[in-house]
């Protein structure tokens, strides 16, 4: 097992990143000395898999666990729910002592979190992420919130876990479409962080593609580092935090504006990222070697790296680029990378620079 410390002061917690840990849970969460009282959140995929094993463990442990269960999908990730969740919690009579347990993907996370950060004002809680993304990317760093009608994450909050529990062995079941998904941001945190571990995916991606153990283990818990690396210098996002961001102002645009479920969200960053790259080539000189690995790397793990653009989807993204939260003041800004490793922000692009990039 590899543990991995997000270094926060008093709210500092540990990530636990190997094989076989959610049978543990319940012993993991004795550890933190919390209340007997908890509540378990799923989603019904991962409920399916895996929310026996969490209740066993916890209820071997002493604890008094209560399931909730929600539609699987981004449409959860809603205030109504958060509302359906609280009154659950209320009903089995969950105490300020009392702490939740996020069992699932990015959106149990960020909605069980966000029911976390709210429920008499906050109670403590554990995340157990199942997908890739959630393990590398959202159940790190302590962003919690659901969707309005007008966008993604508009209502949430900054609350972090007290513990998180990356069990490897949960990918046997992910599918993979969702798995090669979160390897778009696995292969984002070479880019902007770390040339080693981007030189270690291009050497290891056909392990990585048979989801062989070690070699997650390894990257997982890289990726893990860098995040609350970043997380550590910066947990609101008042400058630095925003280089997790590459590829994305592209990426949600792609999102938003091709309808519900077309791309994932890996799949449309992939798409961002490669031009990003582009653009990272004519405005801070990426050397085009570098381009070409990056665009490589995508490709061979099957993501895709390029869109078709008629007139008037061209128009669409680019206004979904220009109501992104991320625009201040009309203006589009980017992460762009000087080389493999290293990225700077807040970079402006005119838009000529991304018609052209889209189209080639
Ligand atoms: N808080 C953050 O910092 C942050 C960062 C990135 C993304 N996010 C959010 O994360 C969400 C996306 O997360 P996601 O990609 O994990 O999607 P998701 O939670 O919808 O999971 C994807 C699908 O896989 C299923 N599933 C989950 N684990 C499984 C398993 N082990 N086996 C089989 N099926 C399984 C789910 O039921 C779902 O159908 C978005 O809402 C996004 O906004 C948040
Ligand atoms: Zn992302």
């Amino acid at each position: 097992m590899r543990i991995v410390q997000v270094p926060l002061g008093h709210r500092s917690y540990a990530i636990k990143v190997g094989g076989g840990l959610l049978p543990r849970l319940g012993a993991e969460c004795a550890r933190l000395k919390l209340g007997r009282r908890c509540a378990v959140i799923t989603d019904a995929n991962a409920g399916r898999h895996f929310a026996k094993t969490a209740l066993k463990s916890l209820a071997a442990s002493g604890f008094e666990p209560v399931l909730i269960t929600v539609p699987a999908g981004e449409k959860s990730k809603r205030v109504t729910m958060v509302e359906k969740c609280h009154d659950q919690l209320a009903a089995h009579r969950l105490e300020r002592g009392s702490f939740l347990v996020a069992l699932g993907g990015g959106v149990v996370g960020d909605l069980a979190g966000f029911v976390a950060a709210t429920y008499l004002r906050g109670i403590p809680f554990v995340q157990v992420p199942t997908t890739l993304l959630a393990q590398v990317d959202s159940s790190v760093g302590g962003k919690t919130g659901v969707n309005l009608k007008a966008g993604k994450n508009l209502v949430g909050a900054f609350y972090q876990p007290r513990l998180v529990l990356c069990d490897l062995d949960v990918f046997r079941t992910l599918p993979k479409r969702e798995y090669v998904s979160g390897l778009a941001e696995v292969i984002k945190y070479g880019v902007i962080y770390d040339a080693v571990l981007f030189a270690q995916l291009e050497r290891n991606l056909p392990k990585l593609l048979q989801r062989d153990p070690a070699t997650l283990r390894d990257v997982v818990a890289r990726c893990c580092e860098i995040k609350a690396d970043v997380v550590g210098q910066d947990e609101t996002e008042g400058g630095l935090r925003a280089i997790l961001n590459f590829g994305h102002t592209i990426g949600h645009a792609i999102e938003n504006s091709s309808g519900y479920g077309k791309f994932l969200h890996g799949e449309a960053i992939a798409i961002g990222q490669v031009a990003a790259a582009k653009l990272s080539h004519e405005l801070l000189g990426l050397p085009s070697a570098d381009v070409v690995r990056i665009e490589k790397l995508f490709v061979r793990a099957g993501l895709p790296v390029k869109l078709k653009l008629n007139d008037a989807r061209r128009k669409k993204l680019f206004a979904a680029m220009k109501l992104d939260k991320k625009v201040s003041g009309g203006e589009v800004k980017f992460v762009l990378a000087e080389k493999i490793g290293r990225v700077a922000w807040g970079r402006r692009v005119p838009e000529e620079s991304i018609r052209q990039v889209l189209a080639g």
